[in-house]
């Protein structure tokens, strides 16, 4: 990649199968950025000049759903074998790295870290750990060290304003070498990948996505909060919440596993939605949903709950399912609909622990109760 002096560049990051979904996005919602090179899980964008362009660009790269990371570009190294790299990399740092960084102008501190990964394969190993740990040697000025120490894994996380150094293995001869400042909750992980371990009573793969989204939501979900899972069998879902103390009936015409049922605090309201009595739902305050239907119809079910005066709902975690291409490009007025519904806080993302499939989380910030007006 050639890259004229003033021009910046930035590259993205994604699941391999949603690599033609990130780049339709970012052709909508950035069509002044100009698309330059893709392989499965990477896309190179350059932008157009100007001041601040690219600290913008860093800021509002939140909005792409499908970019797991997003990246300055600070330049490339490319080997003729993959033991070569490091010394490349050694060398990019001693000598390319000053001239990069200053052409950037982001006005923010040196990169404190390394974060290192494959896109194509970003879950973290202890050999990304190595090399990362490895690579912090290079880093300009001070590191912060303690963690760095041989063998430590995993090692600990990012401050939000932290700046990390992004080292993306592209090829095993072909490193992409840019930066990024933690803004948000997955800017502290390599490559924006969240890493679970599903717990080992844990009923389905559905706990991590459901772990990872009420983390990323921040949603103030704890003992005693009253929630619905709609399309909770066998019952990942409801164990996040479970563990969190949270009393939860679960809606699903299939079983749930013995592991949740026994729980006391969840109740298994067996059918589908739609043939529930609403006043069931009086107490819920908060809904998470998992349906493995169209939008529109995870949409009319919530509608149904959250627009009737028997029920009053704080906050929604739900998955859209995107099963038919063409359905992404929906998502924006899918969203119109939550809006619509007096959901003002919302967020849209595909999680590391998602298929074919998106979050939403949507708040009602402030929230009052009728009961307490
Ligand atoms: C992806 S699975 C849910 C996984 C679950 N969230 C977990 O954490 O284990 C989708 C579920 O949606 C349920 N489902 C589909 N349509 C439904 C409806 N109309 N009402 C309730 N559940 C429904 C299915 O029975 C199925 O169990």
């Amino acid at each position: 990649m050639s890259m004229p002096e003033e021009a910046p560049f930035l590259f993205l990051t994604c699941k391999r199968e949603s690599t033609p979904l990130l780049k339709d996005e970012t052709a909508a919602l950035f069509p002044e950025w100009r698309f330059s090179y893709s392989r499965p899980s990477f896309l190179t964008y350059r932008l157009p000049e100007g001041t601040n362009t690219l600290r913008s660009a860093l800021e509002r790269s939140g909005e792409l759903i499908f970019a797991s990371s997003c990246s300055a570009v600070l330049g490339k190294v490319s080997g003729a074998a993959p033991g070569e790299m490091p010394g490349l990399f050694a060398s990019f740092m001693e000598k390319r790295f000053p001239e990069a960084w200053r052409r950037l102008r982001l006005s923010v501190p040196l990169p404190s870290r390394v974060h290192f990964w494959l896109p194509s394969s970003p879950a973290p190993t202890p050999q990304t750990h190595a090399r990362a740990s490895e690579l912090s040697r290079f880093l300009p000025g001070q590191n912060t060290g303690s963690d760095l120490a041989e063998g430590f894994f995993p090692p600990s996380l990012p401050r939000p304003g932290e700046v990390c150094l992004d080292c993306a293995e592209v090829l095993p001869t072909e490193w992409y070498i840019g930066v990024h400042q933690v803004r948000d909750f997955h800017g502290r992980f390599p490559g924006g990948y969240f890493p679970l371990t599903i717990p080992t009573d844990g009923t389905s793969r559905a706990w991590m996505k459901f772990e990872e989204g009420l983390r990323w939501s921040g949603f103030p979900i704890g003992r005693g909060a009253r929630c619905a899972d709609i399309g909770a069998s066998p019952g990942g879902g409801s164990q996040a919440l479970l563990a969190r103390g949270a009393e939860v009936l679960g809606v699903d015409p299939a079983e749930m596993a013995p592991a949740v049922l026994q729980n006391p605090d969840f109740t298994h309201l067996r059918g589908r939605i739609s043939q529930l009595k609403k006043k069931l739902f009086r107490k819920t305050r908060w809904m998470i949903g998992d349906m493995n239907v169209a939008p529109n119809y995870t949409l009319d079910a919530l509608e149904e709950l959250t627009s009737s005066r028997e029920i009053e709902v704080r906050g929604l975690l739900f998955t859209m399912k995107l099963f038919q291409t063409g359905l992404a490009r929906r998502i924006p007025e899918y969203l119109d609909r939550v809006r619509g519904w007096g959901f003002n806080q919302i967020k849209v993302r595909q999680l590391t622990y998602n298929r074919q499939e998106v979050m939403v989380a949507a708040l009602k910030h402030p929230f009052r109760s009728r009961k307490s007006k």
